[in-house]
């Protein structure tokens, strides 16, 4: 059987694409887009995670989310505009979202060829 930590092979599977770099990923219907975005080794830009700080804002430009919270920090004007929080934004159908300002996470540093000791 294989192993699935993260539960994600039980669960839906919705294509998102990022605007304008047209990136595209899977998010599952039970994790939030920022953390799939995260999976797939890009950094949308975040800070709280919980739905309050705003710093995730985006629009969605094509599809649904459901809320992981019962009030994410939107007015009602705003998500009749298509802002939607993606930190804590679980995807319900194939998605289009405006990002500019999501980057492709650094890799780690890589480890230096040879470790040396302490000269004297
Ligand atoms: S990271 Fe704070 S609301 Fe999304």
């Amino acid at each position: 059987m294989p192993i699935d930590p993260e539960n994600r092979l039980s669960q839906p599977q919705f294509a998102v694409t990022l605007q304008p770099q047209a990136w595209r990923f899977d998010s599952g219907a039970e994790e939030s887009i920022v953390l799939a975005a995260r999976r797939a080794g890009i950094r949308m830009p975040s800070s709280c995670r919980n739905g309050t700080c705003r710093a995730c804002r985006c629009r969605l430009l094509e599809g649904s989310v459901v809320y992981a919270v019962e009030r994410p920090g939107l007015t009602p004007d705003e998500k009749e505009e298509g802002w939607i929080l993606p930190c804590v934004a679980h995807a319900r159908a194939p998605l289009v979202i405006e990002a500019p300002g999501a980057r492709v996470r650094e890799p780690p540093a890589p480890l230096p060829a040879t470790l040396t000791g302490a000269r004297r």
